[in-house]
Protein backbone atom coordinates (compact mmCIF):
# COMPACT_ATOMS: atom_id res chain seq x y z
CA UNK A 1 0.00 0.00 0.00
CA UNK A 2 1.21 3.61 -0.74
CA UNK A 3 2.25 5.65 2.21
CA UNK A 4 -0.09 8.32 3.93
CA UNK A 5 0.89 11.83 3.95
CA UNK A 6 -0.88 14.61 6.40
CA UNK A 7 -0.66 18.19 4.76
CA UNK A 8 -1.65 20.40 7.33
CA UNK A 9 -3.29 23.34 5.18
CA UNK A 10 -3.49 24.25 1.18
CA UNK A 11 0.30 25.12 -0.24
CA UNK A 12 1.79 26.07 -3.21
CA UNK A 13 1.11 23.07 -5.86
CA UNK A 14 4.17 21.74 -6.24
CA UNK A 15 4.83 20.09 -3.24
CA UNK A 16 1.41 18.67 -3.30
CA UNK A 17 1.64 17.33 -7.08
CA UNK A 18 5.20 15.85 -6.21
CA UNK A 19 3.81 13.73 -3.06
CA UNK A 20 0.62 12.60 -5.24
CA UNK A 21 2.94 10.10 -7.14
CA UNK A 22 3.72 8.24 -3.94
CA UNK A 23 1.50 8.96 -1.50
CA UNK A 24 -2.20 8.89 -0.48
CA UNK A 25 -2.49 12.30 0.38
CA UNK A 26 -4.95 13.72 2.96
CA UNK A 27 -5.11 17.92 3.33
CA UNK A 28 -6.41 20.60 5.44
CA UNK A 29 -6.99 22.12 2.55
CA UNK A 30 -8.05 25.40 3.38
CA UNK A 31 -6.17 28.85 4.06
CA UNK A 32 -7.56 28.97 7.83
CA UNK A 33 -5.45 27.71 10.42
CA UNK A 34 -5.79 23.57 11.36
CA UNK A 35 -7.90 23.35 14.47
CA UNK A 36 -6.16 21.14 16.97
CA UNK A 37 -8.53 18.77 17.10
CA UNK A 38 -8.53 18.59 13.45
CA UNK A 39 -5.05 18.08 13.41
CA UNK A 40 -5.08 15.58 15.78
CA UNK A 41 -7.94 13.43 13.39
CA UNK A 42 -5.57 14.17 10.32
CA UNK A 43 -2.27 12.33 11.78
CA UNK A 44 -4.21 9.27 12.79
CA UNK A 45 -2.43 6.48 11.14
CA UNK A 46 -0.49 8.55 8.90
CA UNK A 47 3.30 7.82 7.49
CA UNK A 48 4.62 11.24 7.05
CA UNK A 49 3.57 14.47 9.00
CA UNK A 50 3.70 18.08 6.37
CA UNK A 51 3.25 20.64 8.61
CA UNK A 52 3.48 24.89 9.12
CA UNK A 53 5.20 26.68 11.79
CA UNK A 54 1.72 27.71 13.05
CA UNK A 55 0.81 24.00 13.77
CA UNK A 56 1.77 22.88 17.26
CA UNK A 57 3.47 19.40 17.00
CA UNK A 58 3.41 18.38 20.71
CA UNK A 59 3.57 14.81 22.27
CA UNK A 60 -0.05 14.47 22.06
CA UNK A 61 0.20 14.77 18.51
CA UNK A 62 3.19 12.13 18.21
CA UNK A 63 0.93 9.72 19.87
CA UNK A 64 -2.36 10.17 18.30
CA UNK A 65 -0.64 9.92 15.06
CA UNK A 66 1.01 6.39 16.16
CA UNK A 67 4.42 4.61 16.04
CA UNK A 68 4.28 3.94 12.08
CA UNK A 69 4.64 7.85 11.41
CA UNK A 70 8.63 7.62 10.05
CA UNK A 71 8.98 11.77 9.36
CA UNK A 72 8.02 15.40 10.10
CA UNK A 73 8.42 17.92 7.47
CA UNK A 74 8.15 21.60 8.03
CA UNK A 75 7.35 24.21 5.41
CA UNK A 76 9.81 26.73 7.20
CA UNK A 77 13.06 27.39 8.28
CA UNK A 78 11.91 27.89 11.91
CA UNK A 79 10.81 24.61 13.71
CA UNK A 80 10.55 25.64 17.75
CA UNK A 81 6.83 24.45 17.00
CA UNK A 82 8.30 20.93 16.54
CA UNK A 83 8.64 18.94 20.28
CA UNK A 84 12.18 18.01 18.90
CA UNK A 85 13.32 16.21 21.82
CA UNK A 86 10.50 14.09 21.50
CA UNK A 87 11.17 13.44 17.81
CA UNK A 88 14.88 12.63 18.88
CA UNK A 89 13.70 10.13 21.23
CA UNK A 90 10.99 8.36 18.79
CA UNK A 91 13.60 8.26 16.28
CA UNK A 92 11.15 10.41 13.69
CA UNK A 93 13.80 12.63 11.56
CA UNK A 94 12.68 15.93 10.65
CA UNK A 95 12.86 18.12 7.67
CA UNK A 96 12.72 21.66 7.18
CA UNK A 97 13.56 24.18 4.32
CA UNK A 98 16.40 26.43 4.92
CA UNK A 99 18.18 28.04 2.17
CA UNK A 100 15.28 28.81 -0.23
CA UNK A 101 13.64 31.19 1.87
CA UNK A 102 17.23 33.07 2.49
CA UNK A 103 17.27 35.79 -0.57
CA UNK A 104 13.04 36.12 0.18
CA UNK A 105 13.43 36.82 4.02
CA UNK A 106 16.58 39.14 3.37
CA UNK A 107 14.74 41.60 1.08
CA UNK A 108 12.30 42.05 3.18
CA UNK A 109 14.49 42.36 6.31
CA UNK A 110 15.98 45.28 3.90
CA UNK A 111 12.48 46.46 3.32
CA UNK A 112 11.50 46.58 6.81
CA UNK A 113 14.80 48.70 7.15
CA UNK A 114 14.57 50.89 4.43
CA UNK A 115 10.86 51.72 5.62
CA UNK A 116 11.86 52.60 9.08
CA UNK A 117 14.94 54.28 8.29
CA UNK A 118 13.04 56.50 6.46
CA UNK A 119 10.20 56.92 8.10
CA UNK A 120 7.51 55.62 5.36
CA UNK A 121 4.76 55.38 7.76
CA UNK A 122 4.49 58.87 8.65
CA UNK A 123 5.61 59.81 5.35
CA UNK A 124 2.30 58.03 4.01
CA UNK A 125 0.15 59.15 7.26
CA UNK A 126 1.35 62.53 6.14
CA UNK A 127 0.37 62.68 2.47
CA UNK A 128 -3.12 60.91 3.46
CA UNK A 129 -4.03 63.23 6.19
CA UNK A 130 -3.06 66.98 4.78
CA UNK A 131 0.05 67.45 6.93
CA UNK A 132 1.85 67.40 3.98
CA UNK A 133 2.58 71.59 3.71
CA UNK A 134 5.55 71.65 1.67
CA UNK A 135 8.81 70.28 0.84
CA UNK A 136 10.63 71.25 3.92
CA UNK A 137 14.25 70.96 4.31
CA UNK A 138 14.54 70.00 7.70
CA UNK A 139 10.97 67.73 7.76
CA UNK A 140 10.72 63.73 8.20
CA UNK A 141 14.64 63.34 8.28
CA UNK A 142 15.27 60.34 9.17
CA UNK A 143 18.81 58.09 9.48
CA UNK A 144 20.16 56.50 6.29
CA UNK A 145 22.15 53.02 6.21
CA UNK A 146 24.99 54.83 4.47
CA UNK A 147 27.76 55.59 6.88
CA UNK A 148 25.61 53.25 9.59
CA UNK A 149 26.76 50.80 11.96
CA UNK A 150 24.82 47.85 11.58
CA UNK A 151 24.18 44.83 14.15
CA UNK A 152 23.03 41.88 13.54
CA UNK A 153 22.03 39.38 16.06
CA UNK A 154 22.69 35.80 14.68
CA UNK A 155 25.06 36.13 11.45
CA UNK A 156 23.11 32.72 10.26
CA UNK A 157 21.60 32.51 6.56
CA UNK A 158 19.72 35.13 6.27
CA UNK A 159 22.14 37.15 8.86
CA UNK A 160 24.80 36.96 6.20
CA UNK A 161 21.96 38.06 3.29
CA UNK A 162 21.05 41.00 4.80
CA UNK A 163 24.99 41.42 5.48
CA UNK A 164 25.80 41.27 1.55
CA UNK A 165 23.08 43.56 0.66
CA UNK A 166 23.79 45.97 3.26
CA UNK A 167 27.31 46.12 1.90
CA UNK A 168 26.00 47.80 -1.43
CA UNK A 169 23.85 50.51 0.77
CA UNK A 170 27.42 51.79 1.72
CA UNK A 171 27.13 50.88 5.37
CA UNK A 172 30.07 51.38 7.20
CA UNK A 173 30.51 48.99 9.89
CA UNK A 174 28.82 45.68 10.73
CA UNK A 175 29.24 43.41 13.89
CA UNK A 176 27.07 40.73 15.10
CA UNK A 177 26.29 38.35 17.72
CA UNK A 178 25.10 35.34 18.59
CA UNK A 179 26.46 31.85 20.02
CA UNK A 180 29.41 31.69 18.20
CA UNK A 181 31.59 32.71 15.38
CA UNK A 182 30.21 32.39 11.80
CA UNK A 183 32.55 30.95 9.53
CA UNK A 184 30.89 33.34 6.83
CA UNK A 185 31.77 36.61 8.64
CA UNK A 186 35.04 37.41 6.78
CA UNK A 187 33.22 37.88 3.48
CA UNK A 188 30.81 41.04 4.86
CA UNK A 189 33.77 42.01 6.99
CA UNK A 190 31.36 41.35 10.01
CA UNK A 191 32.79 41.71 13.57
CA UNK A 192 31.73 39.88 16.48
CA UNK A 193 31.03 41.52 19.20
CA UNK A 194 29.34 40.61 22.82
CA UNK A 195 25.23 41.27 22.79
CA UNK A 196 26.04 44.41 24.75
CA UNK A 197 28.17 45.97 22.72
CA UNK A 198 26.45 45.55 19.54
CA UNK A 199 23.47 47.14 21.36
CA UNK A 200 25.17 50.33 22.51
CA UNK A 201 26.99 50.71 18.89
CA UNK A 202 24.57 49.94 16.26
CA UNK A 203 22.29 52.30 14.55
CA UNK A 204 20.13 49.42 13.15
CA UNK A 205 19.79 46.29 14.98
CA UNK A 206 18.53 43.44 13.65
CA UNK A 207 17.05 40.12 14.88
CA UNK A 208 17.92 37.33 12.49
CA UNK A 209 18.20 34.22 14.87
CA UNK A 210 16.36 31.44 15.46
CA UNK A 211 14.30 31.44 18.33
CA UNK A 212 15.08 29.19 21.57
CA UNK A 213 14.52 28.57 25.12
CA UNK A 214 17.69 30.83 25.80
CA UNK A 215 16.47 33.86 23.89
CA UNK A 216 13.01 34.32 24.69
CA UNK A 217 12.46 37.99 25.51
CA UNK A 218 16.20 38.85 24.47
CA UNK A 219 14.90 42.82 23.69
CA UNK A 220 13.83 43.73 26.98
CA UNK A 221 13.67 47.11 28.73
CA UNK A 222 17.17 46.42 29.40
CA UNK A 223 18.08 45.89 26.22
CA UNK A 224 16.40 48.67 24.67
CA UNK A 225 17.95 51.15 27.15
CA UNK A 226 21.29 50.44 26.33
CA UNK A 227 20.56 51.36 22.72
CA UNK A 228 21.09 54.88 21.13
CA UNK A 229 18.17 56.91 21.05
CA UNK A 230 18.35 57.30 17.32
CA UNK A 231 18.55 53.52 17.21
CA UNK A 232 16.03 51.31 14.23
CA UNK A 233 15.10 47.91 16.01
CA UNK A 234 14.20 45.49 13.30
CA UNK A 235 12.71 41.78 13.51
CA UNK A 236 12.25 39.31 10.95
CA UNK A 237 13.09 35.95 13.29
CA UNK A 238 10.67 35.30 15.84
CA UNK A 239 8.09 37.22 17.82
CA UNK A 240 9.34 35.45 20.97
CA UNK A 241 12.45 37.62 20.81
CA UNK A 242 11.13 40.70 22.18
CA UNK A 243 9.38 41.72 25.12
CA UNK A 244 6.67 43.34 23.23
CA UNK A 245 5.28 45.73 25.97
CA UNK A 246 8.98 46.51 27.23
CA UNK A 247 9.48 47.72 23.05
CA UNK A 248 6.20 49.76 23.12
CA UNK A 249 7.79 51.84 26.06
CA UNK A 250 11.12 52.07 24.67
CA UNK A 251 9.38 53.51 20.94
CA UNK A 252 6.83 55.84 22.81
CA UNK A 253 9.29 57.42 25.94
CA UNK A 254 12.23 57.99 22.20
CA UNK A 255 14.49 55.91 23.81
CA UNK A 256 14.56 54.12 20.44
CA UNK A 257 14.07 55.67 17.31
CA UNK A 258 12.15 53.54 15.59
CA UNK A 259 10.76 49.57 15.14
CA UNK A 260 9.68 47.52 11.82
CA UNK A 261 8.77 44.05 12.96
CA UNK A 262 7.50 41.43 10.98
CA UNK A 263 6.84 39.19 13.34
CA UNK A 264 4.97 39.22 16.57
CA UNK A 265 3.72 37.34 19.49
CA UNK A 266 0.98 36.60 19.43
CA UNK A 267 0.76 36.07 15.38
CA UNK A 268 -1.73 37.91 14.39
CA UNK A 269 -0.71 41.09 16.50
CA UNK A 270 -4.23 41.91 18.01
CA UNK A 271 -5.56 44.89 16.05
CA UNK A 272 -6.26 46.91 19.85
CA UNK A 273 -1.95 45.96 20.39
CA UNK A 274 -0.73 49.82 21.49
CA UNK A 275 1.95 49.09 19.20
CA UNK A 276 -0.27 50.05 16.39
CA UNK A 277 -0.65 53.41 17.86
CA UNK A 278 2.70 54.39 17.08
CA UNK A 279 3.98 55.67 13.88
CA UNK A 280 7.64 54.76 14.57
CA UNK A 281 6.91 51.03 14.42
CA UNK A 282 6.08 49.45 10.95
CA UNK A 283 4.34 46.14 11.93
CA UNK A 284 3.89 43.28 9.20
CA UNK A 285 2.00 39.81 8.79
CA UNK A 286 4.52 37.52 9.05
CA UNK A 287 5.72 37.64 4.93
CA UNK A 288 9.63 37.22 5.08
CA UNK A 289 9.79 34.26 2.89
CA UNK A 290 6.08 35.35 0.48
CA UNK A 291 7.27 35.59 -2.69
CA UNK A 292 6.01 32.60 -4.99
CA UNK A 293 9.61 31.94 -6.09
CA UNK A 294 10.10 30.79 -2.13
CA UNK A 295 6.75 29.33 -1.25
CA UNK A 296 6.98 27.72 -4.06
CA UNK A 297 10.87 25.92 -3.45
CA UNK A 298 9.32 25.48 0.03
CA UNK A 299 6.74 23.16 -0.43
CA UNK A 300 8.81 21.74 -3.33
CA UNK A 301 11.64 20.97 -0.52
CA UNK A 302 8.61 19.96 1.89
CA UNK A 303 7.96 17.24 -0.31
CA UNK A 304 11.50 16.14 -1.24
CA UNK A 305 12.40 15.88 2.46
CA UNK A 306 9.75 13.67 2.90
CA UNK A 307 9.65 11.51 -0.21
CA UNK A 308 13.61 10.80 0.43
CA UNK A 309 12.49 9.36 3.58
CA UNK A 310 10.80 6.63 1.73
CA UNK A 311 12.92 5.88 -0.59
CA UNK A 312 16.07 5.52 2.06
CA UNK A 313 17.77 8.42 1.06
CA UNK A 314 19.64 11.21 2.71
CA UNK A 315 16.99 14.27 3.39
CA UNK A 316 17.81 17.20 1.19
CA UNK A 317 17.65 19.15 4.09
CA UNK A 318 17.41 16.98 7.33
CA UNK A 319 17.37 19.00 10.64
CA UNK A 320 20.46 18.24 13.04
CA UNK A 321 18.94 16.79 16.29
C1 LIG B 1 9.30 31.54 8.61
O1 LIG B 1 9.23 32.25 9.58
C2 LIG B 1 9.96 30.28 8.62
O2 LIG B 1 10.39 29.81 9.68
O3 LIG B 1 10.07 29.68 7.54
C1 LIG C 1 18.10 31.39 10.17
O1 LIG C 1 17.45 30.39 10.06
C2 LIG C 1 18.98 31.84 9.14
O2 LIG C 1 18.98 31.19 8.08
O3 LIG C 1 19.65 32.86 9.33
Amino acid sequence: ARPKVFVTRRVPARGIDLLKDKFVVSQWDREDRIPPEELLRGVKGVDALFCLLTDKIDKDVLDEAGPQLKTICTMSVGYEHIDISECKKRNIPVGFTPDVLTNATAELTMSLLLATSRRLKEAMTAVEDGSWGTWNPIWMLGHGLDGATVGIVGLGRIGLAVAKCLLSFGVSRIVYSGNSQSKNAQEVNAEFVSFDYLLEHSDFILGCCSLTANNMGLFNAEAFNKMKTSAIFVNTSRGGLVNQDDLYNALKSGKIAGAGLDVTNPEPLPTDSPLLTLSNCLVLPHIGSATEKARSAMSELTARNIIAVFDNKEMPSRLNI
